[in-house]
């Protein structure tokens, strides 16, 4: 397939989309129409042709998708068949949750260490990933695939040890810390900020006790 820039809107869409075709795999689906898979992601049909035309269009007049090809190729798009070797910065309540969810091996993200400052923690394990001091880190992203590092640690110190993974050649981050990290451009950083999700969600709480004041 020929490579080109898709919009990050797009991007932002194709994970819910995996994730339905997905399903429908796994229920035994074998095509869909752009109406059908309209109807179950609440999204209109033509959001939907639009956003999978980007990719060639999978999908053929009166036929509908081929469930299978299109979930493979957003998988692909998606860089879901590549392995991704992960550590996780920050072994506290978060750090714990995270390393504790095994979904996220099925997609290829393979956690392979756990780093704290926290001596009491030295020498455990987290569903069977070691738990290692900050001071091995330099030696262990030089013998370990890592790509990606996951940053559960207090704001006060993310920036500090987010610059010392770029010095260790970290190529992507996924920042839970609640701070902004202006990295160096070829270092990809993708914030996650539950209480953002939550603000929103507090936003359309007004707004709906609003509408129903107002019609009372
Ligand atoms: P926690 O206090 O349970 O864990 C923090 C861990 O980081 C501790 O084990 C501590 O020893 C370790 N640590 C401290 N300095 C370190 C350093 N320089 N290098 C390596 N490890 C270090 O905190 P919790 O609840 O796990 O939260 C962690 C961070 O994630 C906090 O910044 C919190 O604000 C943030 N957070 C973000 C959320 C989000 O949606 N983005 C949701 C919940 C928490």
């Amino acid at each position: 397939m020929e490579s080109r820039e898709i919009s990050q809107a797009v991007i932002r869409r194709l994970p819910r989309y995996y994730r339905y075709l997905g399903e429908l795999l796994e229920n035994g689906v074998e095509r869909i129409s752009s109406n059908d898979l309209s109807k179950r992601m609440q999204v209109t049909a033509s959001q939907i042709r639009q956003d999978l035309n980007n990719f060639g269009g999978f999908g053929q007049q009166g036929y509908g998708y081929n469930v299978k090809y299109l979930y493979t190729e957003i998988g692909k798009i998606l860089g879901l068949e590549e392995e991704h070797g992960m550590i996780i910065i920050g072994a506290g309540n978060l750090g714990h949750a995270l390393a504790n969810h095994a979904g996220f091996e099925k997609r290829g993200f393979v956690l392979k260490g756990i780093f704290d400052v926290n001596p009491t923690l030295k020498g455990m394990t987290i569903r069977g990933v070691p738990i290692y001091m900050m001071d091995e880190l330099e030696d262990f992203m030089k013998n370990s695939d890592i790509e990606i590092g996951i940053l559960t640690i207090p704001k006060a110190k993310a920036i500090e040890v987010a610059n010392q993974l770029v010095d260790y050649g970290i190529k992507a981050i996924w920042n839970f810390a609640h701070t902004d990290l202006n990295l160096p451009d070829n270092v990809i950083v993708e914030n996650v900020h539950l209480s953002e999700s939550l603000m929103r969600l507090s936003y359309n709480i007004s707004r709906y006790n609003e509408e129903h004041r107002a019609e009372k």
